[in-house]
């Protein structure tokens, strides 16, 4: 399958370069910056994008890419700090401007873009002005030897760059932003039109060359799947049925109590139909409660449920009699990438995902026995390759739900009362949501526990009552988010619907924060 390889200098946009390259229909891959070139990586590649940076190019300690990408002998799109570094590396210049061109910003061609034959497969077609999106301090003043400009900025800054005598194209924007006008077509050109990348990436692809890669590493071995009821454990167990031999699937579903309400029966119901031999349910309600109880710190709790989950686990196997069992896990691209798990650049920790970071996979990890089937995987993807699987509907289009549960929706310490009354303003709000028509036209949506209690009146008493924040966000992928705008009308009555019927709830907010600043999840 053709590939292009995305180098990763931790532009807040280099998920979405992967990603709409993926749209096009070819696969991609976002590694570090650094990374030098091996024959594994470049097998099949046949592009290589810089991506942009928060840093400058002509720092000090600025990232590189490695000479033995550059080598390849590849085309290369190369994005804002992409083009500056290397147009600084073939003596140009670039320098601090006193304004950022930031946002939408028109960009003209120059004449010499349609003169030169070479660059018409990149060219041809594209308007002499259009809109792109820009979000840089440094501009480029003076193009590297061998580079041409071929369209500019408003102010004159070289917007378009082009190699005399190599497949290698700069972008002082980012086509990729779905504001960039003409921003597919641009991608698209340098993928296809410059690179003669071959559409090879689908889902039916992708589980067939998955299911190939999983079954020469298990063979007949068992392979334990653990299942919290969230699409990607449940695309993960679909897939394992599908592709290895159902007798050597065991699945294990584990009640924390910080499950949704009716949450077992449904994942019991689901699974048994997806034509599991060994499917257990335990219940470790007590075990997680007394293990989370008097714990208010978010890392602390979530390092407490990923443990737990191991611990929990660990008995089962031994029950089982199956401890050499290969570990699955449906973990997901994005949750590598904010984990820090060395996918890009992006190696700061925003939130430890347990399903990743626990030392106990680690461990399995070190020992090359855990398998993850989606890890390559945006959420949109599994979705798609759970249809492939053949899923209902009612499964592939639920929303997310975090591996802790409502562990992370409980802010201060978690006690079953507390899980108890969370579980019913959440069912509420989603069967609003479903009885409006809402859910589907939202990426996730639940509420949230706050640790304060609020004045109100109940009947002719005062009364001091919880107060849940409601979350309803829409996204691409999780890693960038808005909260949904919902007629006003809506809220006010899913609020009251909330504190009718639940009594120990006395006040509603809705939350309308994006990511960044905020996280999608409260803690
Ligand atoms: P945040 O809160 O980081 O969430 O903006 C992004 C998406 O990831 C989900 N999430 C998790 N999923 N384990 C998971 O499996 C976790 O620890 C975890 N934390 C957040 C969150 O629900 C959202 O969809």
């Amino acid at each position: 399958m053709d590939k292009i390889v995305i180098l990763d200098f931790g532009s807040q946009y280099t998920q979405l370069i992967g990603r709409r390259i993926r749209e096009l229909g070819v696969y991609s891959e976002i590694v570090p910056g650094e990374r030098v070139a091996d024959a594994d990586l470049l097998r099949d590649c046949v592009g290589i994008v810089l991506s942009g940076s928060p840093s400058s190019a002509w720092m000090e300690g600025a990232p590189s890419p490695d000479r033995s990408m550059l080598d390849a002998g590849l085309p290369i799109l190369a994005i804002c700090y992409g083009i500056q570094w290397l147009t600084i590396h073939a003596g140009g210049s670039v320098e601090r401007r006193e304004t950022r061109e930031y946002g939408s910003m028109p960009v003209h061609l120059l004449p010499e873009a349609r003169a030169e034959a070479a660059w018409s497969a990149f060219t041809e077609g594209l308007p002499e002005r259009f809109v792109s999106w820009m979000s840089h301090g440094d501009s480029i003043v003076r193009p590297g030897d061998g580079w041409k400009t071929i369209g500019v900025s408003e102010a004159g800054v070289p917007a378009i760059l082009v190699h005399a005598t190599k497949p290698w194209i700069g972008l002082q924007f980012h086509p990729e932003v779905s504001h960039c006008e003409h921003g597919m077509e641009i991608l698209s050109r340098f993928v296809f039109g410059v690179c003669a990348a071959r559409r090879g990436w689908s889902m039916e692809a992708y589980l067939e060359e998955e299911a190939r890669r999983i079954r020469a590493k298990v063979g007949s071995e068992p392979v334990l799947l653990l299942i919290s009821g969230g699409v990607d454990s449940t695309v993960a167990g679909a897939f394992l049925l599908k592709t290895l031999n159902p007798e050597q699937v065991y699945l294990l579903y584990i009640d924390t109590g910080l499950m949704r309400k009716a949450e077992n029966e449904e994942v019991m119901r689901n699974l048994s139909r997806l034509g599991a031999r060994h499917l257990e349910a335990v219940d470790a309600e007590a075990q997680f409660l007394n293990a989370l109880r008097g714990i208010s710190d978010p890392e602390q709790k979530r390092h407490i449920i990923g443990d737990m989950f191991i611990k929990v686990q660990e008995e089962a196997v031994a029950r089982l009699g199956i401890p050499e069992a290969f570990l699955a896990q449906g973990t997901l691209y994005t949750d590598l990438i904010e984990s820090g798990k060395g996918v890009g650049n992006k190696a700061q920790v925003i939130k430890s995902h347990h399903n990743v970071r626990s030392p106990l996979i680690e461990k399995k990890r070190a020992e090359g026995r855990v398998i993850e089937p989606l890890d390559r995987l945006y959420k949109d993807e599994v979705r798609a390759l759970g249809r492939v699987l053949g899923l209902p509907e009612e499964i592939v289009g639920r929303h997310p739900f975090p591996g802790p549960g409502l562990g992370v929706r409980i802010l201060g310490d978690i006690t079953k009362e507390k899980c108890d009354i969370l579980r019913e303003a959440d069912s509420i709000y989603i069967d609003e949501l479903r009885r409006r028509g809402l859910y589907d036209r939202i990426w996730q949506a639940f509420c949230v526990l706050l640790p304060v209690r609020s004045v109100g009146v109940a009947g002719d008493e005062r009364a001091y009552k919880y107060v849940v924040a409601l979350r309803a966000i829409q996204s691409e992928d999780g890693m960038t988010a808005k909260p949904y705008a919902f007629d006003a009308k809506d809220l006010f009555e899913i609020s009251a619907a909330i504190t009718n019927r639940v009594p120990q709830i006395g006040r509603v907010v809705y939350d309308v924060s994006s990511k960044p600043p905020a996280t999608i999840e409260w803690e």
